[in-house]
């Protein structure tokens, strides 16, 4: 069972960084994507406060598709440019909404939700894997601190998807089918 104990924190960049280290326990040593995925949406859900809404969008190749989230039943697919996620996933580029009523074209999941952010994934070699999206019932919950903390928590999560595909390559071109992978 993990455990997740929270503290008494300084500010933003130290809860994050403790999440962040959280994080990179839950995820190591296990390859499977969705797996990942649900157990991180799972352990920021329930680490920050404020939030109604935290997953992932996973790009299928033409348009977003909702993945493992936690919270109220979302839109299924998005595409690309439209609202906060496909804007974010177009430009590659965190998108920090302090209202969402303010942006324009944003796609009402929840009612209760009034900011959001989300963070692109893109893989080492430039493809986009999808977005990270959370949701906060409070207007101007997140700011430039929260832009830094998600970002290096979607970091852990890419350099571990990237690492498991660079050892798996170097598995493959090991020559040896009966070995382990090298880690
Ligand atoms: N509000 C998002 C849609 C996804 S939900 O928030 C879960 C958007 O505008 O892209």
């Amino acid at each position: 069972m993990f455990t997740f104990i929270p503290r008494n924190y300084a500010g933003k960049a130290e809860h994050y960084a403790d999440l962040a280290a959280q994080a990179g326990g839950l995820i190591a040593g296990e390859p499977d994507l969705i797996a990942n995925a649900a157990n991180f949406a799972a352990l920021v859900f329930d680490g920050l406060p404020d939030l109604n809404w935290a997953g992932f969008y996973l790009y299928d190749g033409k348009e977003l598709v909702v993945g493992p989230f936690q919270g109220k039943p979302a839109c299924i697919r998005i595409a690309l440019g439209a609202g906060v996620c496909g804007t974010a996933a177009q430009a590659r580029q965190t998108q920090v909404v302090r209202d969402v009523g303010q942006f324009p074209g944003h796609i009402p999941c929840d009612a209760a939700s009034q900011s959001e952010i989300v963070v692109p994934l893109v893989r080492a070699d430039g493809s986009l894997l999808g977005v990270w999206d959370v949701d906060s019932p409070v207007t101007d919950r997140f700011n430039e601190d929260d832009r830094h903390g998600m970002e290096a928590l979607c970091r852990v999560f890419m350099d571990h998807l990237d690492g498991q595909v660079i050892r798996a390559r170097r598995y493959q071109s090991s020559g040896s089918e009966n070995r382990a992978p090298r880690s």
